[in-house]
């Protein structure tokens, strides 16, 4: 078995050999960490020769990683193969829309698929493991790594989770087209306070237990390989060097078998955040905390062995280390052939496969979200009109292929025009109107889209006038979120907002597309322009899957996975809150209430929110008891009829509300969904089965409960409107 086979290796490993398993470099590309202090490229090189390298990241290419593969299967004296990693966040070469985008799909099966695909042409590439799914939830759309992740809650982001992992690893993680999967950024990195990157994070036992680890535990029940601390600190200690985080809760309590690696330096940043007195010391304390492999820090490499030797590290915590790495190299089938992930003739015919194209046109279409669509603009007419397109971003090959896609081409996606230019009964006339960004436009450089040219302008306003209807793509270029990419502003960037406002003023059959990698406060559109499409940033397919919703050939049903703000000083605003013990507005203009004087408390779009052509009337809500024990189950179902004109797709969702308990529920929490296909006029019956898994959560100390009381159900088309019953739970 394998276990066998890794103590029998690890019993003839040197110290020094351990501790190089542990180690993992960058591929001499600099992702996201500062530049290496001692790293150059041949010190690298010595150091595999040496053994001294268990793993690298960002070597892609089968030739790239066979040169790197030989070095160490033929030159180190036991010849153990490098894991190989890279970021594969939404696709590798064949694009995904960003997993901000996948998740308002709501449909798991796309997802999975989707991650299927990554999967195999990163493996074909000679990849074994991606740093994905990024599984942090976040309330914070001014943190620019929204774009990653599942959105605001913990059940639908579980479940995504679950999907991404297992779309990733496949059934078989030695099949060679599947890699190992990684939960980020373990945790708390997602309520990085202010929004601001890296920055710390409080969070208590109540939000930590039911809003962020859900998603985390998900990965790991779902087989999850390995897990990467965030940078962040949390509760005041390093997530890196937080043993209660790494070992009791994830390695004891949850029994997660594989290893944890770093974040990038992070090791090394904890002496930065005041929390070590220099590496050597960060480096026996990540390794306490069971931090299994470094990510470029150059501290276990160089740390390790002494620590040991002097006495002060545990070598038994360095084997439980490699034995956790040994394992996942073995279950790859690494040890077998090293090579076997390192085919030409299987990296030509996988990458970039003409199916994987139609996967993620189909995973691009399931993303969108239509906000608003006053009087039927949409769908457009497919003859007979002049359609003008403004805008930057309807131009833009680049930009639809969002943030996160190191292994892709620039400029390969089919951008929104390149799109609509395929319904040929309809003239087009493009007009930018203004560009979006100044300068470079890359995914390490400092962007500046502070545009102040509205040259363009009169153009734009000129075509738009002379068209029967107007379509402005506007929005977040793709490498506007991402790592580092905070804002405290969530308006449409540089000089679009003004740029809409004086075209919706010369024709007001507007319909605004939106591209972004978070949720944007955009309620002046809201209010007047008539027709909205969430199109997020999609992909290599983009400009089909746009068009195609367009022109009613495919009709939307995303639902945000993210609430959108109607300014940003709401931040956060999200649908799970607690109550205040004054939700309410007080009679006679009374002041002492829970709210802005300047805003409402609502979002402008609420999580779960999303239009389609047609329409879904739901009816019949059933609760098969009204009373069960805290061991029980209830029934629940509706009737969702579509009552429109076109068939459609529906994501039905089922949300509760604990009326009392020992700590303070929210006002309501998705608990089920469903998405179900109706065509026009018909009726179909969902069912949700609410059990202890549904009803209960974790109490002030951590430890799940399910308490006796009363609960709302709400069953509806999204988080603010749906049908209502109520149940009691009795011991
Ligand atoms: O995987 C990433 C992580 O999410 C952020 N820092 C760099 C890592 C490797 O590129």
């Amino acid at each position: 078995t394998i276990s066998k086979k890794i103590d029998s290796l690890l019993n003839i490993m040197t110290l020094e050999e351990k501790v190089g398993q542990m180690n993992q470099y960058n591929g001499f590309w600099e992702v996201t960490g500062p530049p290496p202090e001692n790293g150059s490229a041949e010190e690298k090189y010595q150091d595999l020769r040496n053994g001294l390298v268990g793993s690298m990241l960002t070597v892609r290419g089968v030739k790239q990683v066979r040169a790197v593969q030989e070095i160490v299967v033929n030159e180190t004296r036991l010849g153990i193969p490098l894991i190989i990693g890279f970021d594969v966040i939404h696709g590798y070469k064949t694009l995904s829309p960003i997993p901000l985008a996948e998740a308002a799909s709501w449909d798991l099966e796309a997802i999975r698929k989707s991650s299927e695909v990554a999967a195999a042409e990163a493996a074909a590439s000679g990849i074994n493991w991606t740093f994905a799914p990024m599984v942090d939830i976040s309330r914070d759309p001014r943190w620019g790594r929204v774009m990653e992740g599942a959105g605001e809650d913990p059940y639908l982001g579980s479940k995504i989770a679950a999907a991404r992992v297992k779309g990733f690893q496949g059934e078989d993680l030695s099949n060679p087209l599947t890699i190992a999967a990684t939960a980020k950024h373990f945790a708390g990195y997602g309520f990085a306070e202010g929004g601001r990157e890296y920055n710390k994070a409080d969070i208590g036992t109540v939000t930590l237990h039911n809003v962020v680890l859900p998603p985390f535990k998900a990965a790991e029940e779902a087989g999850v390989k390995t897990f990467m601390n965030g940078f962040n600190v949390l509760n005041g200690v390093p997530v890196t060097g937080s043993e209660h985080l790494l070992r009791d809760i994830l390695k004891q309590d949850w029994g997660f078998e594989g290893f944890v690696i770093s974040d990038y330096a992070s090791i090394e940043e904890m002496t930065m955040h005041g929390y070590t007195e220099n590496r050597k010391m960060a480096a026996k304390k990540a390794v306490e905390a069971g931090v299994d492999m470094d990510m470029e820090a150059y501290a276990y490499v160089n740390e390790l062995v002494s620590l040991v030797k002097e006495g002060k590290l545990d070598e038994a915590l360095i084997d439980d280390a490699v034995r956790r790495i040994l394992r996942v190299k073995f279950e790859l089938g690494l040890f077998d052939d090293p090579y076997k992930y390192l085919d030409e003739e299987r990296e030509k015919e996988v990458v970039g496969n003409p199916a994987h194209h139609e996967a993620v046109l189909d995973m691009a279409k399931k993303s969108i979200v239509l906000l608003k669509n006053e009087n039927n603009l949409l769908p457009l007419k497919k003859q007979g009109q002049k359609i003008a397109v403004i805008g930057a971003l309807a131009n833009d090959k680049n930009s639809p292929l969002g943030s996160w896609r190191i292994a892709s081409d620039d400029n390969t996606a089919v951008s929104v025009l390149e799109g609509m230019q395929k319904y040929e009964g309809n003239e087009l006339v493009f007009e930018k109107g203004a560009d979006l960004v100044n300068g470079r436009v890359t995914f390490i450089n400092e962007l500046n889209f502070n545009t102040t040219d509205k040259s363009g302008f009169d153009a734009a306003v000129e075509a738009a006038r002379d068209a029967d209807v107007v379509v402005m793509v506007a929005g977040e270029h793709g490498f506007q979120s991402g790592e580092g990419r905070s804002r405290t502003n969530l308006d449409l960037p540089g000089v679009q907002q003004e740029l809409l406002e004086k075209v919706y003023e010369a024709n007001k059959n507007l319909v605004l597309v939106l591209n972004n990698g978070r949720p944007l406060a955009i309620d002046w559109a809201a209010e007047n322009v008539p027709a909205i499409v969430e199109a997020w940033h999609l992909g290599t397919e983009t400009g089909n899957a746009v068009a195609q919703v367009l022109y009613g050939d495919y009709n939307p049903s995303g639902k945000l996975p993210m609430s959108f703000p109607r300014s940003v000083g709401q931040v956060p605003v999200y649908y799970n809150h607690q109550n205040t013990g004054r939700p309410d507005e007080a009679a006679d203009d009374m002041v002492f209430w829970s709210h802005y004087t300047d805003e409402e408390n609502t979002p402008l779009y609420p999580f779960g929110y999303g239009l389609s052509y047609t329409s879904f009337e739901y009816s019949n809500l059933e609760l098969d008891k009204k009373e069960a024990s805290v061991n029980g189950e209830i029934n629940v179902s509706v009737e969702v009829t579509n009552t429109g004109k076109y068939d459609g797709k529906e994501v039905v969702q089922l949300y509760i509300r604990d009326l009392y308990a020992s700590v303070i529920r929210p006002v309501k929490e998705l608990k089920g969904f469903e998405l179900v296909e109706i065509p026009v006029g018909a009726t179909k019956t969902v069912q949700f089965t609410l059990t202890p898994k549904e009803l209960g959560f974790y109490n002030a100390n951590g430890e799940y409960v399910v308490e006796p009381g009363d609960f709302k159900v709400f069953v509806g088309g999204s988080s603010n409107e749906g049908l209502q019953g109520s149940f009691r739970l009795t011991k």
